[in-house]
């Protein structure tokens, strides 16, 4: 059995500009963009001295001087790459011509107020522009959703993120002054992946804590429910300060249909920032048969292979290929507005019982 791990590629890829040059870009755009054979012409960043230093690394021709130096010196049909934090995006969006194209990271602003803003400011300039929620664009994820859309595992029915690691924080020293942070900044990919199994769900129920190791961070644990009525469950839980090695950490995304179940392992996420491997394994059921469950190989990961994914679906944009990239910011308002709801619900609290 062939099974597509790949995501759609353009056909003519156009130069990247990158704004900013932080750690998300050396750790993983400019890394899958080498793998992809992408060009990045020029980058800009409000830190100097992180743009040469990046620019030297992954030998990028020019380093821009400010925002107006970098339209100057561009090249006409270009793909805006764009990677600050969310409080940043709509500043940077600001600056760009009218009809642009972009990809900016996840999340798209701080909250559903400033998405709206962003989601405004796209449409009244006419920017083609996408979210950077690469999960969805994952290797293991395409495996997925090519072994569901051969129905061999049946109707989906259930899916279960299930994270239980211990995350350092402090690499991203930028949180610790934030109201929101681990729906916002993490769970936000698997809420996102959820929808584009299931759409919008009906309703959200979410409680997000702190943790006593770490009390400067807003929140560091969530449960979340997307209620998409009585024959679905969908559970998103992540635990990231469980600090007591390696032994007893996990972190999966499990797909369960009628006829058969997928589970995935997201190795990046334990031992960070070292890492374990992933894994694909699946059960599909075959009549009189023991269930039997088969290992699949996949070449390249969430990080940074995914980023692949969703770059290219600007390109594809660009290129005329399709008519707006699947990532679209008309997409993403969604998953904002499903964040909201999630930190709603977790101010909100449940049903107090009737003791
Ligand atoms: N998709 C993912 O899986 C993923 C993973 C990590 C981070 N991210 C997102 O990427 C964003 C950046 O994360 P990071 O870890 O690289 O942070 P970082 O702090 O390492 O880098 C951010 C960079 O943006 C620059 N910057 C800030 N404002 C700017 C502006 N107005 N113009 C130009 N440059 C500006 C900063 O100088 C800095 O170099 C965050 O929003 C984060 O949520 C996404």
């Amino acid at each position: 059995m062939i099974i597509e791990t790949n995501s759609p590629l353009p056909r003519h890829p156009k130069p990247i500009i990158l704004i900013g040059a932080g750690g998300i870009v050396n750790d993983a755009h400019l890394p899958a963009y080498k793998l992809a054979g992408f060009w990045v012409a020029g980058i800009y960043d409000t830190d100097r001295e992180k743009a040469l230093r990046t620019a030297e690394r992954f030998d990028i021709p020019l380093v821009y001087l400010t925002p107006q130096d970098m339209l100057d010196r561009s090249p006409r049909s270009v793909i805006f790459d764009v990677a600050v934090p969310g409080s940043q995006i709509l500043p940077v969006l600001q600056q760009l011509p009218d009809g642009a194209h972009v990809l900016f990271q996840k999340p798209m602003g701080d909250d559903l107020a400033m998405a709206r803003e962003i989601l405004d400011h796209t449409r009244s300039h006419r920017l083609t522009a996408g979210v950077n929620f690469q999960l969805r664009y994952a290797p293991f994820i395409n495996a997925a959703r090519h072994i569901l859309a051969q129905g061999l595992i049946g109707d989906l029915v259930d899916i279960e993120v299930n994270v239980n690691v211990y995350t350092p924080w402090h690499l991203w020293k930028f949180l610790y002054s934030l109201p929101r942070v681990e729906i916002l900044y993490h769970s936000i990919h698997y809420i996102d992946l959820v929808r584009t199994f299931f759409g919008n769900p009906e309703s959200i129920y979410a409680k997000t804590v702190q943790h006593p190791g770490m009390p400067e961070l807003a929140s560091v644990r969530t449960s979340i429910i997307m209620d998409y009525g009585p024959m679905i469950r969908t559970n998103i839980l992540t635990n990231h300060s469980h600090d007591f090695g390696l032994q007893q950490q996990h972190s999966y995304i499990k797909l369960e249909g009628t006829r058969g179940a997928i589970k995935i392992r997201l190795g990046v996420l334990m031992n960070y920032p070292h890492g374990v491997p992933d894994s694909f394994e699946y059960c599909v059921v075959e009549n009189g048969k023991p269930r039997e469950w088969r290992t699949l190989e996949i070449a390249g990961s969430w990080f940074p292979h995914a980023f692949i994914g969703s770059m290219s679906q600007l390109m594809l944009a660009a290129e005329g290929s399709i008519e707006r990239p699947d990532n679209s910011v008309e997409d993403a308002i969604y998953t904002m507005a499903c964040v909201e709801a999630a930190y709603e619900s977790s101010a909100q609290g449940g049903i107090r019982p009737n003791f």
